[in-house]
């Protein structure tokens, strides 16, 4: 045998020996769950399904009850969240080990963007476009809440979403379901580390299922109507990412699609998700949501609303009740089977089996951990160069940054630069004994970056909101007093997250005016614009000579901020989201169909598919962010013009760093299927690099095409490549092409 060929049968026959020892693994845990099971009683496997509220922090609308001790002694519990830390999980864990057959309770919690370590909000992480960074983030996140106790996090929110209106849009990773599996993908690897069972794994749980994003007019909570197709090609392939991820959970969603409501709908989680993807895993409802299906008018009482969820493939029941109440009559009124009962449980005991809790129900209770983990300073320091990585440069008119070290006075204005817990965003953690205002602030951040011999100036000049001017004259004053301004604005850390819809989605309040005085003074104004989501800042944009869009960044905000204003970052990011220049254009998103009467330009609306009041392009498009320095795309090179569906097309093209900077660039490979038995959109992602290149350095990057990015959902939802013509195209922007070639796949 040829000896490559023998070292790849050696590799064959460990790979084949690794799966006969997972195999071997999963056979004992699911022997060990039956056994489990066979002792069971019908109300203690009741109690498995039930997840209550710890009284911790409350993540929805709290029911009183007393009785939790009383009940995990019986129990009719199986999982808390809302329960942090270790001393709070070991006396919980105690309790349940009073209880007969002694399950241990399992601890789920909201751990979005960081635990001790505030990172950035996920939007923001998204637009770092950085793969390997947004799965650290992840790492240390876990690391950090497993370490407290926790076992289980209600993350990646992997929902696309293309309305900033909708609150919830902070949470996951935007408009494009390419980019968002992707990061579905590194969110859960990251989670869940290397193996559930190492002590700091933590359970991931995609959420929600499904369409959550899509919620008509961008009202949080509100119904989803929607085509197969655009569920299947672009609200899925997330949720798909994250299975073959290997995410322990999953969530399903408030929302009803179609008039299902997503928490009774069998043909979301039973037929797709455990069905046709063999999802292994169980599926915990939102917080009240099996409850809520008696709102949404599909269900009649709680009866009916735990029949509909069990049904449906929904196993654990947060904080509802119904399942508690209702599942023993259900099974004595011979609605259900016992069967379909202990699936939900046996999926459950499975995660309990594998996290290693059954042998030590306090393996994620050790304080001495705890205390390491919540202090490990390296966290800290990968917290602001994933803070940094998350900056989007959105404007920089003659190069005015990055900011030269030899300023001599530098003022600081805007309600945000002193501010501690904003920078946070939504969803942050409230660790007991960790102060909340454990961050470095905007103003701390530029303090620890001049030198002796730049003045820093401080003015808060108004509020976030109201209509208060009388901080204005201060501003002005310290600014002409200056080299350069920098106007920190943005909304409330609270104004985006849950339940958090807003119509109007302009800078709020009076600091675009604030802006507008500065401006005023001649001196130059850098704008750093705080948000949870895509805003309308129209006169910012059209007048500002630069803007950096820093999202909320955690507890590293200020140091990454200042690293990115002085250069010692370059900025890399681009935006994951489409945004629009007036709430009138959304949804606004790239990748649209054509229409039959496509409109190309703002100044022809000759019966075409525009706005006569409002431009049709967005006000800065998905993909797009500037670096200090310039990139130049030469040589686009395809192997061949023409390919069989089993062949595949190399593409090269070349990319030359022409500025002063070192610096990073996401290159971004679109596609078009120019004919399509179903309509195809005008480009869609399909692949992209990060490439780090040195001034004056210029590599070759490589894309493969094959069948599987050419296809999508016929009319019949088969997953197919139809021969004919497709454009492909290379940008450092979705609008912003710099090169393009046509290729055909043939029969
Ligand atoms: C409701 C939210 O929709 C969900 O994402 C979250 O995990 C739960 N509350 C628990 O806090």
């Amino acid at each position: 045998m040829l000896k490559k060929y023998r070292v790849s049968f050696y590799l064959l026959l460990l790979c084949a020996n690794q799966f006969l020892v997972v195999d071997a693994q999963q056979k004992s845990i699911s022997q060990k769950v039956d056994s489990v099971l066979r002792l069971m009683t019908l109300e203690e496997k009741i109690g498995q399904l039930n997840q209550y509220n710890d009284d911790w922090t409350a993540t929805g609308p709290v029911t009183l009850d007393n009785s939790k001790a009383e009940q995990i002694k019986k129990g009719q519990v199986g999982s808390l969240l809302n329960c942090i830390g270790t001393e709070r999980s070991r006396n919980w864990q105690n309790i349940a080990m009073q209880s007969r057959l002694k399950i241990p309770l399992l601890f789920g919690q909201d751990v979005i963007h960081g635990f001790k370590t505030t990172f950035p909000i996920p939007l923001a992480e998204a637009a770092s476009w950085d793969l390997d960074a947004i799965q650290l983030s992840a790492r240390i996140a876990a690391t950090e809440a497993s370490a407290s106790g926790i076992h289980w996090t209600f993350a990646p929110m992997v929902d696309i979403a293309r309305d900033p209106r909708w609150g919830r849009v902070m949470e996951g990773a935007g408009e494009d379901p390419y980019l968002g599996s992707k990061i579905a993908y590194a969110r859960v690897k990251g989670f869940q580390g290397n193996k559930l069972g190492d002590v700091n794994a933590l359970m991931a749980c995609a959420k929600h299922f499904a369409a959550y994003g899509a919620a008509i007019g961008g009202r949080d909570y509100n119904s989803v109507d929607m085509s197969d197709r655009l569920l299947w090609e672009v609200y899925l392939p997330p949720f798909k990412a994250a299975v073959d991820a290997g995410a322990a959970t999953f969530m399903n969603s408030f929302n009803d699609i179609n008039g299902v409501p997503a928490t009774g709908n069998k043909y979301l989680q039973r037929d797709i998700l455990k069905g046709k993807w063999g999802f292994k895993g169980f599926v915990v409802s939102d917080w009240g949501s099996i409850g809520e299906m008696i709102n949404h008018g599909n269900v009649k009482n709680e009866y009916e609303a735990a029949l509909s969820a069990i049904t449906a493939g929904s196993d654990m029941d947060m904080e509802s009740r119904c399942y508690k109440n209702n599942l023993a009559q259900l099974v004595k009124d011979k609605k259900i089977l016992v069967a379909v009962i202990d699936d939900a449980v046996k999926r459950i005991l499975k995660k309990k089996f594998e996290l290693g809790l059954f042998d030590d129900p306090f393996k994620f209770c050790n304080a001495a951990r705890e205390q390491k983990e919540l202090n490990d300073p390296e966290h800290t320091k990968i917290a602001r160069e994933v803070a940094a990585k998350s900056i989007v440069l959105l404007k920089n008119q003659n190069n005015l940054l990055p900011l030269s070290e030899n300023l001599k006075t530098i003022a600081f204005i805007g309600p945000l630069v002193k501010a501690l817990k904003q920078n946070k965003g939504f969803w942050d953690v409230e660790v007991p004994g960790v102060d909340s205002n454990f961050i470095v602030s905007q103003w701390e951040g530029l303090q620890n970056k001049v030198g002796a011999n730049t003045k820093l100036l401080y003015a808060k000049g108004c509020e976030i909101e109201g209509d208060r001017k009388d901080g204005f004259a201060e501003a002005v004053e310290i600014a002409k007093q200056s080299d350069v301004v920098i106007l920190s604005i943005g909304e409330r850390r609270d104004m985006s997250g849950e339940a958090k819809s807003r119509s109007n989605i302009n800078i709020p309040g009076v600091q675009e005016d604030l802006l507008k005085e500065l401006l005023a003074t001649g001196k130059p104004v850098v704008v750093l614009i705080n948000a949870g989501r895509p805003l309308v800042f129209n006169y910012t944009a059209d007048n500002a000579p630069a803007i950096l869009y820093t999202w909320w960044l955690g507890s590293e905000a200020g140091n990454a901020i200042a690293d990115v204003l002085f250069g010692d970052y370059n900025p890399s990011a681009k935006l994951p989201i489409s945004f629009p220049g007036s709430v009138g254009q959304i949804p606004i998103y790239y990748s649209h169909f054509n229409t039959g009467r496509p409109a190309t330009n703002d100044s022809n609306h000759n019966y075409n598919s525009s706005y006569t009041d409002l431009s049709i392009f967005p006000k800065y498009e998905f993909g797009y962010g500037l670096s200090y320095t310039n990139f130049q795309y030469s040589n686009l090179q395809l192997s061949k013009k023409k390919m069989k569906a089993g062949e595949q097309i190399k593409v090269s093209v070349t990319i030359a760093n022409s500025g002063k900077y070192d610096g990073e660039e996401v290159v971004q490979l679109y596609l078009r299927d120019k004919v399509g038995s179903i309509s195809r959109p005008v480009k869609e992602l399909k692949d992209f690099k990060k490439i780090k290149l040195l001034a004056g350095e210029s590599k070759t990057i490589k894309f493969i095409i094959d069948k599987e990015k050419l296809s999508f959902y016929n009319q019949q939802l088969q997953w197919v490549a139809e021969p004919g013509d497709f454009e492909l195209m290379i940008g450092t922007s979705s609008r912003d092409i710099k090169l393009k070639d046509n290729f055909e796949l043939i029969q």
